[in-house]
């Protein structure tokens, strides 16, 4: 069943007819799993660069517990949107973020909230593996340390391995924790830094096309890591391939051109979807 999902999205995204639409798919098990309560709630936000609207009143509950996807043409306000999850924004002087952000019921664009912490709290794995030039230890011991989450040298370590185990990329790199972690392979690179993500603890995991730059095998291991994950966390993904989205997503956003077209079950976005806009991008029509 999954694998038909599967071969039918493909089929769709390589410019397929509708005779491989993923509107004729059958359910993929994954979807039908309860979520967790509402973790992120999000009320008319809108984003400006300078002058211009790039964003347009965006009202979503996300999720705990789940994988929930963003997806839609380039340029349409995906990373944009992602990045206020975590106020990324503020870093880009001329963004400008409006409405209301609440993770658990508290407004984390409250100005008594130090976004270095919420950054913790909500981390952020982007397209292209970014671990800092130093030992794979050392990535991972990072935020740790920074945020005074451990007391001891033991703890540290402890919490390194727990976080390479739960990022699955304990067992390639146990032998060699003081090697550079930039001679490790992209996938590696990218588990490494969801370790990193991990080792700080945080509620809600953002990535930003986390395998756009890997190769079938990497990705099927952080798509493979994605689902154990959300056992655990909120998890927020931005992805090109709506292959991704339907097998690894509980939940799915569709956008365009700034606007939230669409958000329901990921099941109901690739097989049933009210908005015509929807459906032409699910069916390869435009985008
Ligand atoms: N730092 C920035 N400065 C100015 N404009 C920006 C900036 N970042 C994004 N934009 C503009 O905001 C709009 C939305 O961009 P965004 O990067 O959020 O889209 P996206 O959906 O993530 O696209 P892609 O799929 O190509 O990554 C685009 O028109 C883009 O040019
Ligand atoms: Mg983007």
């Amino acid at each position: 069943m999954r694998f038909n999902l599967f071969r039918q999205l493909d089929g769709a995204e390589s410019g397929g007819t509708a005779a491989t639409s993923p509107l004729l798919a059958p359910p993929h098990a994954a979807h039908q799993e309860p979520t967790g309560p509402i973790k992120i709630q999000t009320r008319d936000v809108s984003v400006f660069y300078g002058d211009k609207q790039a964003l347009f009143d965006v009202s979503v509950d996300i999720p705990d517990k789940a994988v929930t996807a963003f997806i839609g043409p380039s340029g349409c306000g995906k990373s944009s949107f992602l990045r206020c999850l975590n106020r990324m924004n503020d870093t880009i002087p001329i963004a400008r973020v409006k409405g209301s952000i609440r993770m658990d019921g508290e407004d984390i664009y409250d100005k008594a909230l130090d976004p270095v912490l919420l950054r913790a709290r909500v981390g952020m794995v982007f397209q292209k593996p970014n671990p800092f030039p130093k030992s794979i230890f050392e990535n991972v011991a990072y935020g740790p340390r920074i945020h005074g989450l451990t007391e001891n040298k033991t703890e540290l370590a402890d919490r390194v391995e727990q976080s390479l185990k739960r990022a699955g990329l304990w067992a390639e790199v146990a032998d060699r924790l003081d090697a550079a972690a930039t001679g490790l392979s992209g996938g590696q690179q990218q588990r490494l830094v969801i370790a990193r993500a991990i080792a700080v603890e945080p509620e809600v995991i953002l990535m930003d096309e986390p395998c756009s730059a890997l190769d079938p095998i990497a990705t099927a291991k952080i798509e493979e890591l994605m689902d154990e994950l959300r056992e655990e966390y909120c998890l927020v993904i931005v992805t090109h391939s709506m292959a991704q989205a339907a097998r690894v997503s509980q939940r799915t956003a569709f956008f365009h051109m700034g606007e939230l077209v669409e958000f329901d079950d990921t099941e109901t976005i690739f097989q049933n979807p009210r908005d015509k806009r929807t459906l032409d991008y699910i069916t390869g029509r435009f985008g």
